[in-house]
């Protein structure tokens, strides 16, 4: 059976990009909700409802485990999916706790009291329904002590990448990145907490400063998701080929997907 990888639409590509790449044989199946996308805009039910049945269709599809390679749905849905949704034998992962557990130099998994770390001011980049949220302060606060946290919510951003306005949206970076920091002008980390944005992080990089260290999730998740599936080896099968499903128009997802990534990827209907 092949784990699940969902985003509302290309962003998780980047997650399975990097889980890919650190582990060639695993098989993954891929949804894309590209008919809802972007999800940043949506209220907390609709987020929760439109995630839930997406990863229905990766149930389906085989899988015990799914991955929400999507910061939106991981900050407003997952907890409430697996207190009240999840069944007894399938999983669901978010992308923030490997994330922060990286910022925080903690090994996976370290539920230690909430502790001094070496970063002090982090700038967060992530949808308004993330930014909204606050799940990444709250999930923070369970490491970490005296961490300043200025969030951006980067509207537009999602729509652009998606449309492959690379011109529009790097120029929206660079306008986030200016509002960022007239309110925190000196961060030292900046957390990248849309699976979109890696597609720019360059421009994150250079319109933020060489100083800053720049996080994004693709290889943290890659590396959490190795660990997790060698405590959990029952979550995975090598018996069944993974699939890209969407819930838009495949041809037009398979066309974007394959600029996004510079891969040729094929989508079939979910
Ligand atoms: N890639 C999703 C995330 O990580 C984008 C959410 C959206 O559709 O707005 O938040």
């Amino acid at each position: 059976m092949p784990v699940g990888v969902f985003d509302s639409g290309l962003g998780g590509l980047t997650v399975y990009r990097g889980i890919q790449e650190r582990m060639p044989d695993l098989k993954l199946s891929y949804i894309g909700d590209n008919m809802h996308a972007p999800y940043g805009v949506r209220d907390a039910d609709d987020i929760y409802n439109l995630t839930c049945r997406s990863v229905e269709r990766l149930w389906d599809e085989g899988c015990n485990l799914a991955i929400l390679a999507c910061n939106t749905a991981t900050a407003v849905a997952c907890k409430r999916m697996q207190e009240e949704w999840v069944p007894k034998d399938k999983r669901v992962l978010g992308v923030f706790v490997p994330l922060i557990e990286a910022l925080t130099e903690r090994d996976w998994g370290d539920n230690s009291a909430p502790r001094e770390v070496a970063v002090k001011q982090v700038a967060l980049f992530a949808t308004p329904a993330t930014v909204a949220s606050r799940a990444f302060q709250r999930e923070l606060a369970f490491r970490a002590v005296g961490v300043d946290v200025e969030a951006q919510p980067c509207a537009g951003l999602v729509d652009a990448l998606e449309d492959n306005d690379l011109e529009l949206a790097e120029a929206m970076v660079r306008s986030h990145v200016t509002a960022l920091k007239r309110r925190m002008p000196n961060p030292q980390s900046a957390i990248l907490g849309c699976t979109h944005y890696p597609i720019l992080e360059h421009v994150f990089q250079s319109a933020l400063g060489d100083d800053v260290k720049v996080f994004s999730q693709a290889n943290i998740v890659a590396a959490s998701l190795e660990d997790y599936l060698k405590r959990h080896p029952d979550m995975v099968g090598t018996d069944t080929e993974g699939r890209f499903l969407t819930t838009g128009d495949p041809q037009a997802v398979s066309d974007a997907a394959t600029r996004f990534l510079s891969k040729s990827l094929r989508f079939e209907a979910a």
